[in-house]
């Protein structure tokens, strides 16, 4: 491999604790799945790597001939690859909350259980939930010493990296009420003369569990070490813009991509030819100013005339990738 990769690596911690977690982001159809699996033949050099795809699109399966979803297939080398599916995580939530919610509102028992869980799994925010969760399983996935997550376009990245905030700021709200339900109830059955078995109160134990599940979350992701954030983007305005919006709202949380990808170059050229070639050059120089972790790796990788689509023409476009380090 060229010296150029072991350049990206470098924007790469060797992981102090398995696996080291890359999260690959970008706008629909930039490339994220693409480099994902470039990434994934990168770190397969330096240890066992699995590439896993979030995306409901299922690209992978095709790109890598994956005959299944939800089981790894070894793919190259030390590189193994996965689709995940969220169709039986969401069930499994959707049944782990009516069974929450009936017990906090007693009240919904009047209802049967099969239509509370219709409602539960069309709720909002079930499907980032159930991502969310995957993710946290990759982080303690110590089998591979690099997990590469292809996730799903932009705008559900950002709203799963909200989410452990969010469902901390709620879940510590229904612990308080919990504890004060509980706490009434003791009294009422002590007055009666009854035991402590109402302060061993299953939903409590429920919502500290999810809490400290999105606290632990949380600190995996914002912590350098543990995770590296891939932005992806193609030399045009709107995929720049939403990069740009992904840095903002990663600082906010108090973390920086550690890799900016520039994707489907337009060699210049053509580029004039077609007069698109200032557009290009002022997408890329805003790609190469975003706010970058250091070493910071800047990938720029050109439009090629035959759509990749299989792993040799990923490792083909790899050998054409150019990278810069800053450091
Ligand atoms: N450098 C390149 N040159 C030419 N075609 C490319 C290049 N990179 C990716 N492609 C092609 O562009 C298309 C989109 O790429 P890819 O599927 O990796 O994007 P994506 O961001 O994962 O898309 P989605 O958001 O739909 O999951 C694919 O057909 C892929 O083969
Ligand atoms: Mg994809």
């Amino acid at each position: 491999m060229g010296s150029g990769m072991a350049e990206v690596l470098k924007a790469i911690p060797p992981p102090d604790a398995k696996p080291h977690v890359v999260m690959v982001s970008g706008k629909g159809g930039v490339g994220k799945t693409t480099v994902s699996i470039m990434l994934g033949l990168v770190l397969a050099e330096r240890g066992d790597t699995l590439v896993e795809s979030l995306d409901q699109a299922k690209h992978l399966l095709e790109y890598l001939s994956l005959s299944e979803v939800n089981r790894e297939f070894k793919v190259f080398g030390r590189l193994s690859a996965m689709q995940f599916d969220t169709g039986v995580g969401v069930s499994k939530l959707g049944r782990e909350y009516v069974w929450l919610m009936q017990r906090i509102m007693p009240g919904l028992k009047v209802l049967n259980a099969e239509s509370v869980l219709d409602m539960v799994r069309n709720a909002p925010g079930l499907e980032e939930e159930v991502y969310l969760r995957e993710v946290l399983r990759l982080y303690s996935y110590d089998r591979y010493d690099y997990i590469v997550v292809d996730t799903p376009p932009t705008g559900l990245t950002l709203r799963i990296l909200n989410l452990p905030r969010l469902y901390k700021f709620w879940v510590e709200r229904l612990i308080s009420l919990r504890e004060r339900i509980v706490s009434l109830r003791y009294v009422i059955a002590r007055s009666l003369g009854q035991g402590d078995e109402v302060l061993d109160d299953p939903v409590l134990y429920k919502l500290k569990e999810i809490g400290e599940r999105y606290a632990v979350l949380e600190r995996e992701l914002l912590s350098p070490n543990r995770t590296t954030f891939v932005l992806v983007s193609t030399p045009e305005p709107l995929p720049v813009y939403e990069a740009e919006k992904t840095t903002e709202f990663l600082k906010s949380l108090g973390s920086k991509p550690g890799i900016i990808v520039a994707n489907r170059i337009i060699p210049e050229d053509i580029a004039s030819k077609l007069g698109v070639r200032e557009i290009q050059e002022r997408a890329l120089s805003k790609l190469r100013k975003l706010d970058c972790r250091r070493p910071c790796a800047m990938v720029e990788i050109p439009m090629v005339d035959s759509v990749p689509s299989s792993l040799d023409s990923v490792k083909g476009l790899l050998s054409k990738a150019r990278i810069d380090l800053y450091s």
